[in-house]
């Protein structure tokens, strides 16, 4: 695929590689939102079924993007937090069990585990990385590995660290929980949209993401899909249109018993947000046509010669194949200065973010070589 900036509203004076903090939005996904907004200025054209179709159409296009053939399991959600406790709802936890999750790992996936672990007397196993720059990636998946036992109750991580893009190997981990009957759960926030992820290959048990990273998506709104593992689970919030028959709204208070099918009682209230979910799903279907194998084609080709130039100045990036392309840490050599790099990011109108020891670069396709040429130009001057 070529470069999609002009897709976008990118000022030519800012190199923007700061996926991971925000995507900016596509052209049309702002005039999606827009289109939302001036909805309810006429409510009168505000129909039963608009309640309904687009939530279907936006669980449809995030089914196709994780390739799962029922849309039913995906769900909307306001924040990972969100459908992390719906997770974390439904664990049954004794004392002793234990949830593995890897070190600073994003705080939404770790502040509801600490309380149900805290509240069943079960223990957070936290796996940290090698101490070694070489096969950082490689140690440290095995060490998830070997930590996963049949006390383990439930891994959560994420498909890439969110702080150097480090690769989890979810295929392994996923196969390991299998033989100790342990659930996986996978934060896909920093990855899907730009690495592909198949439900049908890694069975995870549940799946969550923020919209607003590298979904394209605006702020407010994710997406979840959740397994048959919580078919008969509790919802962590008891709403109407969750209900079965929900769609006869003349029909409401004869209350009924029972959820909508599959996955559909862990959707937010009020899913049916006329400005976010047209934006949403927008950018899904923007994304699904350009499919995630492209985009992470165009990512590892934009950064491959780049992070060369940055290898031979002395820093210190992982290898292909052990990271994100369109997320990586540069970690500093010997002779570099922080301060005095972070400066000169900003004199060059370079966004990126600092997480842990790292600086984190997130590329997406709205970046060009030019992009990547500065960005280097500015680290090695
Ligand atoms: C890996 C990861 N997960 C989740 C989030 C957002 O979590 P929440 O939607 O609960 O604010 C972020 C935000 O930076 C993130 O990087």
């Amino acid at each position: 695929m070529n470069c999609q900036k002009h897709l976008f509203s990118i000022d030519p004076e800012v190199t923007y590689l700061n996926c991971a903090y925000m995507s900016p939005l596509m052209d049309s996904v702002v005039e999606a939102g827009i289109k939302g907004i001036k909805r309810k200025q006429h409510p009168w054209g505000v129909k039963g079924e608009d309640f309904f179709d687009e939530s279907n159409e936006l669980r449809n296009e995030f089914a196709k993007l994780i390739n799962t053939p029922e849309p039913n399991r995906c769900v909307i959600i306001p924040s990972v937090s969100y459908g992390l406790a719906n997770v974390a709802n439904n664990l049954k936890l004794s004392e002793d069990d234990e949830i593995l999750v890897v070190s600073e790992q994003f705080p939404s996936n770790v502040y509801p585990w600490r309380k149900i672990a805290e509240e069943s007397r079960a223990r957070i196993i936290t796996i940290t990385p090698p101490q070694t720059t070489e096969n950082r990636t490689k140690l440290w998946n095995d060490y998830i590995l070997n930590a996963i036992t049949p006390k383990t109750k439930l891994v959560a991580c994420a498909h890439i660290h969110w702080a150097d893009g480090a690769l989890f190997d979810l295929v392994s981990i996923r196969e390991k929980t299998k033989e100790v009957g342990a659930l996986l759960v996978v934060d896909g926030t920093q990855s899907l949209g730009a690495l592909p992820f198949d439900v049908h290959r890694i069975k995870p048990d549940a799946l969550i993401a923020a919209g607003y990273k590298s979904l394209m998506g605006p702020y407010s709104i994710g997406m979840a899909y959740y397994s048959e593992a919580f078919d008969s689970g509790t919802p962590i919030e008891e709403n109407w249109i969750n209900r079965y028959k929900s769609e006869d709204f003349a029909n409401l208070v004869n209350y009924s018993d029972d959820y909508q099918p599959q996955a559909l009682r862990y959707e937010v209230g009020e899913h049916s947000n006329f400005i976010l979910v047209p934006m949403m799903l927008e950018a899904l279907k923007i994304l699904n046509s350009w499919g995630t194998e492209s985009v992470k084609t165009y990512c590892d080709d934009l950064v491959r010669e780049p992070i060369t130039k940055l290898r031979k100045a002395g820093f210190v990036i992982e290898k292909e194949g052990a990271r994100a392309s369109n997320l990586f840490g540069i970690r500093l050599g010997a002779h570099h200065n922080m301060n005095e790099i972070k400066q000169k990011l900003v004199s060059f109108n370079i966004f990126v973010s600092y997480r842990g020891d790292a600086i984190r670069v997130s590329p997406n396709v709205y970046n060009d070589s030019k992009d990547l040429a500065t960005l280097v130009q500015a680290l090695t001057e």
